[in-house]
């Protein structure tokens, strides 16, 4: 399938090769395609910088925004929050209409330093923001609370853990689950939560998250919901 996916931090790298593994047709959208290559510092988690990442990738592309969601029959967005709005801007409403998009950015405001603070919360949330902005859009909220790393391979933790899924469009979540549950995530490990206001709930689980990882020194962890069993 044709995916774009908007990012080329360490979150668009790690989704964009998971997919191009799985045999999709793979483009990163950017602000600038030049001045992205450029770039020399490394990426997160001392990943390589774009250009060499992309050299080990041949077969993915990479575009502005609006070039990666006119490829696209279903869309990523794997931008920071404070830029997540702008790039689906510059997607433009044309390239985005009618399409899936799986959105795993959060609002974290890092200005302060670590932990980082949430931009919007309580009675709003980034997902709804951006279904809000561009309706014709389907935005299912999910992967946001877990490190890319398990993101594009869940079975790395041993026995069940969780993802919470949300999203105003019943088609587009199934379309989602189809494509994780090729990353290896169990049908049942992807709870969804409802509708788009459901991602209040899961950006909300940030501030837990990234104390957890302040304590373990190491992202390589889950949620694990677990449940009573039913009487009978
Ligand atoms: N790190 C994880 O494992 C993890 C886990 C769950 C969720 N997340 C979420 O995933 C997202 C990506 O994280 P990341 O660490 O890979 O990258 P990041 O540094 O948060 O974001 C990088 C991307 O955001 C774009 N961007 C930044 N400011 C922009 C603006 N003003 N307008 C348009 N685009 C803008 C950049 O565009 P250019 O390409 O043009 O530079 C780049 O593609 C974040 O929202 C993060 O909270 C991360």
């Amino acid at each position: 399938m044709k995916i774009g996916v908007f990012g080329t931090g360490m979150v668009g790298q790690v989704i964009a090769e998971k997919l191009d593994s799985l045999g999709h047709e793979v483009m990163l959208g950017t602000r600038n395609v030049q001045q992205s290559l450029a770039r020399e510092e490394k990426e997160g988690a001392g990943r390589p910088a774009l250009k060499s990442w992309m050299a080990a990738h041949p077969k993915i592309a990479i575009g502005t925004f609006a070039e990666a969601a006119a490829h696209a029959l279903l869309l990523v967005n794997a931008t920071s929050g404070s830029g997540a709005m702008e790039a689906l801007k510059a997607a433009g409403d044309a390239n985005l209409n009618g399409k899936a998009m799986l959105d795993i950015s959060n609002p974290l405001d890092f200005s302060k330093g670590f932990p980082p603070s949430l931009t919007v919360c309580n009675t709003n949330s980034l997902g709804e923001e951006l279904q809000r902005a561009f309706p014709e859009l389907k935005v299912v909220k999910g992967l946001n609370t877990l490190t890319c790393f398990l993101m594009v391979a869940p079975r790395q933790l041993p026995g069940e853990h969780h993802i919470f899924l949300c999203g105003n469009d019943a088609a587009a979540k199934q379309e989602v689950r189809k494509l994780l549950s090729t990353f290896g995530w169990a049908d049942n490990e992807m709870i969804d939560l409802g509708d788009i206001t459901n991602a209040r709930g899961t950006e909300q689980l940030l501030p837990i998250w990234v104390r957890l990882y302040g304590t373990f020194q190491d992202p390589m962890f889950n949620f694990r919901i677990v449940r009573a069993q039913k009487p009978g």
